[in-house]
């Protein structure tokens, strides 16, 4: 199993396991997580969700084979429902994060209501890089939560970023050391919101992601058919041509 669930408590634990491709996502995992989210929300004994890996590894982001093989044709795609799925989770979602937490494996957190770090994350934002677009609304949301200029920074250079820089734009709750301590703080604070009154708690995290839903979704289906497009550019199969053969891409040739 490349997602393990476990149901500690009130608390439902979602462990991304697949440590030898840095828990890169495939078609199967977001499969996975999309049903484990899903059951959380209809399951009144789950009053909060937590997400990590190990605490060397969070997340490479989409699995780059399995995404040229099987390329997202769009929001009902494994990908697409799994957005979709953790921008509705109604229930809290606490994530720790180490190591690599690149793509999805950072805009997945726009959506957590509390991230901790792990001193060795390296967050990446690789899009650009792989002549792809950003996703998980991470277009709306990455400017709302930061800022426009911090999201121009990150999206249009794709650079890699420390978790002290991941704290000072605002993208995580807490830096921790490296090792178990940010899963010991995430967990901390999973059982803290699972002892809260849950309906008062559904309506405090309804209310503060209601004024931008619809606009969200919109932001959501425009990301994912440029995405689709993009995808098919013969800038995108340089790029990929590139990562699988170790080398660095040449966009040169384009105009
Ligand atoms: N998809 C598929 N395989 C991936 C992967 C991904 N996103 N990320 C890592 N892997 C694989 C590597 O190909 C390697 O496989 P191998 O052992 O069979 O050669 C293995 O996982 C370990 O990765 P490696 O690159 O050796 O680890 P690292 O610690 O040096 O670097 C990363 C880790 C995450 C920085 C680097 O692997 C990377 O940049 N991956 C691509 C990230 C990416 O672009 N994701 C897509 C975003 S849309």
């Amino acid at each position: 199993m490349q997602i393990l669930t476990n149901h500690e408590g009130p608390v439902l634990r979602l462990q991304i396991n697949r440590p030898e491709k840095k828990n890169a996502l495939t078609l199967a995992m977001y499969e996975q997580m999309t049903s484990a989210l899903e059951a959380a929300d209809r399951d009144p004994t789950v009053r909060v969700v937590l997400i990590h890996g190990q605490p060397d590894s969070f997340s490479s982001g989409n699995d780059l084979q399995d995404f040229a093989q099987s390329p997202p044709t769009g929001g009902d795609s494994p990908v697409g429902r799994f957005i979709a799925a953790i921008s509705r989770a109604s229930k809290p979602l606490v994530a720790a994060v180490a190591g690599p937490a690149v793509g999805i494996g950072t805009t997945m957190l726009l959506h957590c209501d509390a991230v901790y770090a792990a001193e060795n994350t390296r967050f990446q934002l690789p899009f650009v890089n792989l002549a792809l677009l950003p996703e998980a609304g991470s277009s709306l949301l990455l400017p709302m939560q930061i800022g426009y200029l911090r999201a121009a920074e990150l999206l249009m250079l794709g650079e890699p970023f420390s978790a002290a820089k991941a704290l000072q734009y605002g993208l995580v709750t807490e830096v921790c050391a490296d090792g178990p301590t940010a899963l010991t703080a995430a967990q901390a604070v999973a059982a803290k919101l699972s002892a809260k009154p849950p309906a008062a708690l559904h309506v405090i995290k309804m209310l503060l992601k209601q004024p931008h839903a619809a606009q969200l979704a919109a932001q959501v289906g425009d990301e994912t058919r440029h995405f689709v497009e993009q995808l098919q550019s013969p800038e995108a199969a340089e790029a990929f041509k590139a990562f699988f053969e170790k080398r660095a891409p040449d966009f040169t040739q384009f105009a």
